[in-house]
């Protein structure tokens, strides 16, 4: 990592999800780099990639997240929590809860720039940005998110798809045949 910033939050994350408390403490971290929101951001747009893993261990995983509004990332689950910080534009958090045969939609969550959520382990998402410039956001996990099993589900039947980034793409859908976003 060469980005000053991003490496000094992956540092701070790191000590908070050592911590007593790691969701109060990673939400602190967080909230305290909305201070300085357009830097996150200007860090954030000069990656490569859309979706960058900063860090990884046994206690936390940071990414750094940008969305587009065309398309809608298929809905999963992280079996863990995570905290989000929106440093730019507007990230959509759609919710699902899983029923018998299907998805029921339980709702978006809108979380724009100067925001920070959590989500719960059991919390199911897909996830999208709005507006006419990406979302650019910083996603920490209470745990290693790449090596858990977890679970994409089908759009209409809730049934379970293994996690890969080859399936979570695969499985994105255009936000015009998405009635969840109106
Ligand atoms: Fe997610």
């Amino acid at each position: 990592m060469t980005d000053p910033l991003l490496d000094n939050l992956v540092q701070q994350a790191r000590i908070a999800a050592r911590s007593a408390s790691p969701s109060d403490a990673i939400r602190a971290v967080l909230k305290d780099s909305i201070g300085q929101s357009n830097e996150f951001a200007n860090a954030i747009a000069a990656t490569e990639e859309d979706e960058l893993l900063l860090f990884e261990d046994d206690t936390c995983s940071i990414w750094t997240c940008r969305y587009g509004s065309d398309l809608v990332f298929a809905p999963h689950e992280h079996r863990m929590p995570v905290h989000i910080a929106v440093y730019r534009g507007t990230e959509i958090e759609v919710l699902y809860k899983k029923e018998p045969g299907r998805l029921r939609h339980g709702g978006n969550k809108h979380v724009a720039a100067g925001d920070v959520v959590s989500l719960g382990p059991d919390a199911i998402h897909a996830i999208t940005g709005e507006g006419d410039i990406q979302s650019h956001a910083i996603h920490i996990y209470e745990g290693p998110l790449t090596r858990v099993e977890r679970h994409l589900f089908d759009w209409t039947t809730g049934a379970e798809v293994e996690f890969s980034m080859e399936n979570f793409h695969a499985m994105a859908r255009n936000r015009a045949e998405m009635k969840e976003l109106g």
